[in-house]
């Protein structure tokens, strides 16, 4: 079976949509930013903030690179992982891309709960979140589907998903 991608921005709840779909089709779950910070020992905070962005760019590829390259797995992304066009590329190559999307404010809520996303820690994160969504719109719409999350439970999106891949997919 393909792999399940989880695209999309910070606080549209991929994480736990992944772990949604995780349960209901007895899949692995792999999270790239956790993936990276087990590698690192090093939080994602930590890595922006002794590394730098691009170093922390550098080792997303490297690893969405390695497990795009498998199959059977839910792969959920962070939220920037889309701006490299090779990360798409690479995703798409053995699976289906599900770009989950929220209105900024809930987006502002989901994500004010912790100080854990740098791009998010300035002094008008709604006014920021905007800007990258703006920035960012073309290439999440590159993804298979857009799922809209507003309202939803994680396990309602990951029902969603199951059925869009069964429907129009032929995925089971
Ligand atoms: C980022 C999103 C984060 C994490 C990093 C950068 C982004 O992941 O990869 O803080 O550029 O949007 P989540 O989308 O899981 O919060």
């Amino acid at each position: 079976m393909k792999n399940i991608v989880l695209t999309g921005f910070m606080g549209t709840g991929k994480t736990a949509v992944g772990r949604e779909l995780s349960k209901l089709l007895g899949l692995k779950l792999v999270e790239i930013d956790s993936e990276i910070e087990r590698r690192t020992g090093k939080s994602i905070k930590e890595i922006f903030r002794d590394d730098g962005e691009a170093k922390f760019r550098d080792l997303e590829t490297e690893v969405i690179k390695e497990f795009s390259d498998r199959e059977n797995l839910i792969i959920s992304t962070g939220g920037g992982a889309v701006m490299r066009e090779e990360n798409i590329r690479a995703l798409k190559k053995k699976g289906i891309l599900f770009c989950l999307t929220a209105e900024p404010e809930s987006i502002l809520q989901r994500t004010s709960r912790s100080d854990e996303r740098p791009l998010l820690n300035v002094d008008d994160p709604l006014k920021r979140i905007k800007e990258l969504l703006e920035a960012r719109r073309p290439q999440y719409m590159k993804a298979d589907r857009m799922i809209n999350t507003e309202g939803k439970t994680p396990s309602q999106v990951a029902r969603e998903i199951i059925a869009t891949l069964r429907k129009e997919f032929g995925n089971n």
